[in-house]
């Protein structure tokens, strides 16, 4: 490999196991995340313990619902080989670190971060008056810091979580640095890491880099019922659905509420099929569809259909991969057990730094 593996950036992000995933899951994160991971040195990862924290009193079957994610992202297209991927419980490192956090984060810190509030009053039917969920952001900062990624890619929703995890960066090495002496630094574990980025005095040897969140563009993806697709309306079209469940969604999906008969004009820029079309179909579709909705030339079942047809486009091969994949468990254990193995050594080499710095 000729490549230098020192100087390709790193990234780092996670997803709560869900179970299946849906358009709105894959057009939102998963779909970047493939892109990304020829571009960075990317660590992605299933956010087990982060489900506790909501859903502690029915976990339901965490170790299912997990793998379904799994083989979702590698239906998705993750590349073991280029990425990458874990289980968050499988590096005990994340709650370590999270512990250490929770010594050095003032409780006001956390009880501002928005999706806090919002959160409780949302999921009202269970008490989410616990240390965990308050700690939510607190867990998902040391996710983020163990990994020392220069990126971490999130929806607009999660702006709020990397901003806190920069904070607590901040306050962790204004802390602790001083003790973070070279020496101090080469005693721990990721000596060659630190005397390259003294030596080449590219980067200063910080103990826990500030990381930035890429905001991933995720277009306007509607559910079925024409607001936001999410689990909870359910009104979402699975990543893997079948062809025939697919068009059995879609077929009633709401439309421009101003086409009543098929002889009504109507607006694509206020139908959520429209709004479909917009992500997944071509331009030459784009502009049939258009053109004949307008005009009131082609009807909405027939433009329904050249929408299945082209989410089908892109979801298929997904599900094709997916399947092959879930045919193949010994595979999937090997990557996870494969991925957990090295995001730990990424995060013990951090994890030695760390306590050397507190003096532990
Ligand atoms: N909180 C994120 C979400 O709900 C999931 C998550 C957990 C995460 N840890 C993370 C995302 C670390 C990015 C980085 O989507
Ligand atoms: Fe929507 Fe298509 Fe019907 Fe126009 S023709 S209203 S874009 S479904």
């Amino acid at each position: 490999m000729t490549e230098n593996l020192t100087s390709k950036r790193r990234v780092l992000s996670g997803m709560r196991p869900t179970g299946r995933l849906h358009l709105g899951n894959y057009m939102g994160a998963l779909y970047n995340w493939v892109r990304l991971q020829h571009e960075y040195d990317c660590f992605f990862f299933i956010a087990d313990l982060h489900a506790l924290t909501t859903d502690y009193a029915s976990p339901g079957d965490l170790r299912a619902k997990s793998l379904d994610v799994v083989l979702d992202f590698l239906g998705a297209g993750l590349d073991p080989e280029q990425c990458t991927i874990f289980k968050q419980s499988d590096v005990p490192a994340h709650s370590e670190l999270h512990l250490l956090f929770s010594m050095i984060t003032p409780l006001s810190w956390l009880e501002r971060v928005p999706t806090y509030k919002d959160q409780q009053e949302q999921l009202r039917e269970k008490d989410l008056n616990t240390y965990g969920f308050l700690g939510y952001p607190l867990l998902q900062a040391a996710d983020i810091l163990l990994y020392k990624p220069d990126f971490v890619p999130v929806g607009q929703d999660q702006v709020s979580h990397v901003e806190l995890t920069r904070e607590v960066a901040r306050r962790f090495n204004q802390l602790y640095s001083s003790a973070f002496t070279p020496e101090v630094a080469a005693a721990a574990s990721d000596k060659e890491r630190i005397k390259a980025e003294i030596s080449e005095n590219v980067i200063e040897a910080e103990l826990l880099p500030e990381p930035k969140a890429l905001l991933t563009p995720s277009p306007k993806l509607p559910g079925l019922d024409g607001r936001k697709m999410s689990k909870s309306y359910g009104n979402t079209i699975g990543l893997t659905d079948s062809a025939e469940e697919l068009r059995k969604k879609i077929r009633p999906m709401v439309t421009d509420p101003a086409r009543i008969r098929r002889t009504d004009p109507g607006n694509p820029d206020v139908c959520p099929v429209g709004d479909l079309h917009k992500v997944f179909s071509t331009p030459e579709t784009m502009a049939k569809v258009y053109e004949g909705c307008r005009t009131a030339a082609i009807g909405c079942i027939e433009c329904k259909g050249w929408c299945a047809d082209s989410i089908l486009k892109e979801i298929e091969p997904i599900a094709e991969r997916r399947s092959r994949f879930q045919a193949q468990p010994d595979l999937v254990a090997d990557i996870l057990s494969s991925g957990a193995a090295k995001a730990r050594q990424r995060a013990n080499a951090t994890m030695a730094e760390v306590r050397a710095a507190i003096g532990l």
